[in-house]
């Protein structure tokens, strides 16, 4: 009989944890009370820009659901970005171009941050006990961070303007997977079975597939073309951004012990 090893066994004790898929916001009061840990996912492009950010030196980021708060904190002196519909807003210097976020200027800043769908979907999760963010280019990452962690967890897709969309589900179907596959996780409602089947359904192919998706055609007419190639590869970051004292800053700070006052 085969060896059982000192970690495999740690694993074995473990209590089984359920990982679900919320398709879209409208839909969160369904699951919200059901879980520890809400990792939000808006891979076009919000959840992306903020890994990219926080990987990048930012040193963190301020989710407001409105343009209004984001313009208050902007004349309060903090550096302020606001996206509505794909583009910048009038009056701001950002969106949430992940390549504006990966330029060395925002090194060391706080940012203030809205956006159409992504920072309405944290803005929803904030009451949850763990709040964390998802996107293709932290998937390891945010992975591997989850399975260090306590209690169930939801993956609230933003979705556009409270409708399903794909590249959010492929995502949070790529996450469920992988915690269904190497760790002790287990899933129970059809949403979470869907977005694992469409991930497995596709998984080699995922840019070319999402080209009938409906915000990359919304992008592209924005010209936007390499944002979405970006925000599709990969891995690229290896940051799992945390929402702490209503801002989201890079996780392994918080294990370290030195996240310093919040003021801007
Ligand atoms: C959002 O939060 O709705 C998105 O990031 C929109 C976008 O791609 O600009």
């Amino acid at each position: 009989m085969a060896e059982v090893s000192l970690s495999d066994k740690r694993k074995e004790e473990r209590p089984v944890r359920r990982v679900e898929v919320c398709f879209s916001p409208r839909q969160f009061d369904l699951y919200k009370d059901e879980f520890h840990t809400c990792v939000v996912i808006d891979v076009l492009r919000a959840t992306s820009a903020i890994c990219t950010g926080l990987a990048n030196g930012v040193d963190r980021i301020i989710p407001v659901p409105t343009v209004e708060e984001a313009r208050a904190l902007k004349a309060e002196g903090c550096i302020a970005a606001a996206e509505r519909n794909g583009q910048i807003v009038e009056g701001f210097d950002f969106g949430n171009s992940p390549r504006a976020y990966m330029s060395g200027e925002l090194k060391g800043k706080t940012v203030a941050l809205t956006t159409t769908n992504g920072t309405k979907a944290i803005d929803m999760a904030k009451e949850m006990p763990q709040v964390a963010i998802g996107s293709i280019n932290n998937l390891d990452a945010i992975c591997t961070w989850l399975m260090q962690q306590p209690g169930d967890v939801l993956l609230l897709c933003s979705g556009w303007k409270d409708k399903f969309n794909l590249e959010d589900t492929i995502c949070a179907g790529a996450i469920a997977d992988n915690l269904i596959d190497i760790a002790r996780y287990k899933s129970e409602e059809d949403s979470t079975i869907a977005a694992k089947h469409l991930f497995l359904g596709v998984r080699g192919n995922i840019f070319s597939f999402l080209k009938a998706s409906s915000h990359r055609r919304r992008l592209r007419n924005l010209n936007l073309g390499e944002d979405i190639k970006y925000c599709l590869t990969p891995n690229t970051v290896n940051v799992v951004p945390v929402l702490h004292d209503g801002a989201l800053i890079d996780a392994r700070r918080i294990k370290e012990g030195v996240v310093k006052d919040l003021s801007h």
